[in-house]
């Protein structure tokens, strides 16, 4: 389970201080699928960069799969890293490295042999359907198929926790919904815990088990969301008051 207590984070810049998240307390069950949602600048990638072990908070606790985070020395800390992924809304691929070289580069910079790490490459590869672009160059794939490429090597060493920040934000409709299909697939075969970041309520209906919203850094909404919801809601229409 992953457990955020009373977490803030506030960035200073020209003397200026932005609390970027307040105060913030939730659970994360193991192979729940979770989304983030709330407007632009309310701190959804901040808590995203914490979730994920890249940014440390200020304030409060973060009990990852029964290891404290933050107070982890940097050899634990590492190895927590490893078990986590990061899926970005720009692909984030190596334009030097073609499509193969790019999948197998977090098992080469664990250490892998090329031939293990090749074969595993290939693996994913095959699981995003794109065994015929190994060779390619990213400069070459549309935006869909990069974005295959890149959750192909984020499965690649297999994680525990998968972190995507708007993974079919700068993808159109139709090829946004065919990776959306893919990470749900990737969920049923691998299971790991998936942690979303999206403004897109399509997105949240096809995918989440639970979501948060968040208003100016703290916790306006957290829990299970109908699903009937229109597409049009606003974010405050989407929870299931039932339960
Ligand atoms: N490294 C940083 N230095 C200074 N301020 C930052 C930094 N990162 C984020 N912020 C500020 O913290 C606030 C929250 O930013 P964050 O990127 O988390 O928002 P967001 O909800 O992801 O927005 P968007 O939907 O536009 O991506 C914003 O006011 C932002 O300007
Ligand atoms: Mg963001």
């Amino acid at each position: 389970m992953l457990r955020l207590t009373h977490i803030s984070k506030n960035f200073i810049t020209n003397n200026n201080t932005v609390r970027a998240l307040d105060d913030i307390s939730f659970e994360i069950a193991p192979g729940e699928i979770f989304g983030i949602i709330g407007k632009s600048g309310v701190g959804k990638s901040t808590l995203l960069k914490i979730l994920s072990l890249q940014l440390k908070a200020d304030h409060g606790s973060y009990d990852f799969f029964n290891h404290d985070a933050f107070l982890s020395d940097a050899k634990t800390k590492q190895t927590l890293i490893k078990q986590t992924s990061y899926i970005y809304q720009n692909f984030s691929l190596l334009y030097n490295l073609n499509v193969l070289d790019n999948i197998a580069l977090p098992l080469k910079l664990n250490g892998m042999d090329k031939t293990n790490r090749e074969n595993l490459a290939l693996e994913m590869l095959e699981f995003v359907g794109l065994e015929s672009k190994k060779s390619n160059y990213p400069i070459t794939l549309s935006g869909g198929e990069a974005q295959r490429v890149s959750i192909a090597r984020a499965l690649v060493t297999n994680p525990k926790v998968l972190f995507l920040d708007e993974p079919t934000s700068s993808l159109d409709e139709e090829t946004a919904l065919e990776v959306l299909g893919l990470i749900k697939r990737v969920h049923e075969k691998f299971k790991p815990t998936i942690i979303l970041v999206s403004h897109q309520l399509s997105v949240i209906k096809f995918l989440c088990h639970k979501v948060l919203l968040l208003s100016e850094g703290k916790i306006k909404k957290l829990g299970t969301i109908k699903n009937n919801f229109d597409l049009n809601s606003s974010y405050l229409d989407l929870w299931d008051e039932s339960l």
